[in-house]
């Protein structure tokens, strides 16, 4: 849903600020149209999911990606072998960028809409904002792709979106806080508890 709803707004929105695209295609009204009520139903669909969805693990993802540890920071300075949890600093990054780009996309986008039939609210900068948080998005979003699609050893992730898990010894390799011990070492026998043998 999310990833549709970018793309068909990144393309309608495009073709709003690229006058070689505008005059292409034409038909502006409509692809305003389009653009607007996209947005208006990609921040409705995520407030539905928010209040109709699976709460308890929308909060506990939520934690995970607010908290930054000190494997965290190393992963960030550089030393990206420090062990990662569910959510790599990299993905925390993401995510709360995507958030704020969201958030900020609708604001933006709601101004410009509403400046049309008042002018009062035709705010300086709101163009502004909207055209640089698209750049930014594009910058992120290639980088997010390339890592989802095409970096060998992180685009396995795809299976954990397209199919719901992921190979073991890959979730043990990227995120061994979060990964279960793997199996081998869970079917070795457990060495004898000492106290367990002393003699009461
Ligand atoms: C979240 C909801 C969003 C809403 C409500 C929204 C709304 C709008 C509105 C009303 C306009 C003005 C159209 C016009 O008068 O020409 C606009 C322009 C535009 N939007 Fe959005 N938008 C949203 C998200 C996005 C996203 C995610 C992108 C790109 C990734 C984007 C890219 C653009 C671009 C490039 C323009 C043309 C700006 C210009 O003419 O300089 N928008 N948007
Ligand atoms: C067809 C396009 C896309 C594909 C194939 C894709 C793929 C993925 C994959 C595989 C993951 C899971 C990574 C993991 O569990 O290790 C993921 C997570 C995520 N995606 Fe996408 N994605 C797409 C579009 C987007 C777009 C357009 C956005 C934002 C504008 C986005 C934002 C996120 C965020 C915030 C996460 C969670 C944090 C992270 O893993 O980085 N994705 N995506």
């Amino acid at each position: 849903m999310h990833a549709t709803a970018f793309f068909v707004l990144l393309g309608s929105g495009l073709v709003l600020y690229l006058p070689s695209l505008s005059v292409a295609i034409g038909r502006r009204p409509l692809l305003k149209d389009i653009h607007f009520w996209t947005g208006i139903s990609w921040a409705g669909a995520i407030l539905l999911i928010s209040a109709l969805g699976n709460r308890r693990a929308l909060a506990r993802t939520l934690r995970e990606i607010d908290l930054f540890d000190r494997d965290d920071r190393r992963f960030l300075a550089g030393k990206t072998h420090s062990p990662q949890g569910r959510f790599n600093a990299g993905q925390k990054i993401n995510a709360i960028l995507t958030a704020a780009f969201a958030t900020l996309f609708f604001i933006s986008g709601l101004l410009l809409w509403y400046g049309e039939k008042n002018t009062s609210f035709r705010l300086p900068g709101t163009v502004y904002l909207h055209d640089t948080l698209m750049y930014l998005s594009l910058i992120i979003v290639s980088g997010h792709l390339y890592l989802a699609l095409i970096h060998p050893s992180t685009r396995h992730a795809l299976r954990g979106m397209t199919r719901g898990t992921v190979r073991e010894d890959w979730a043990h390799t990227h995120h061994p806080k979060w990964a279960t011990p793997p199996r081998s070492t869970e079917q070795r026998p457990s060495p004898p508890n000492p106290k367990a043998l002393t003699p009461p």
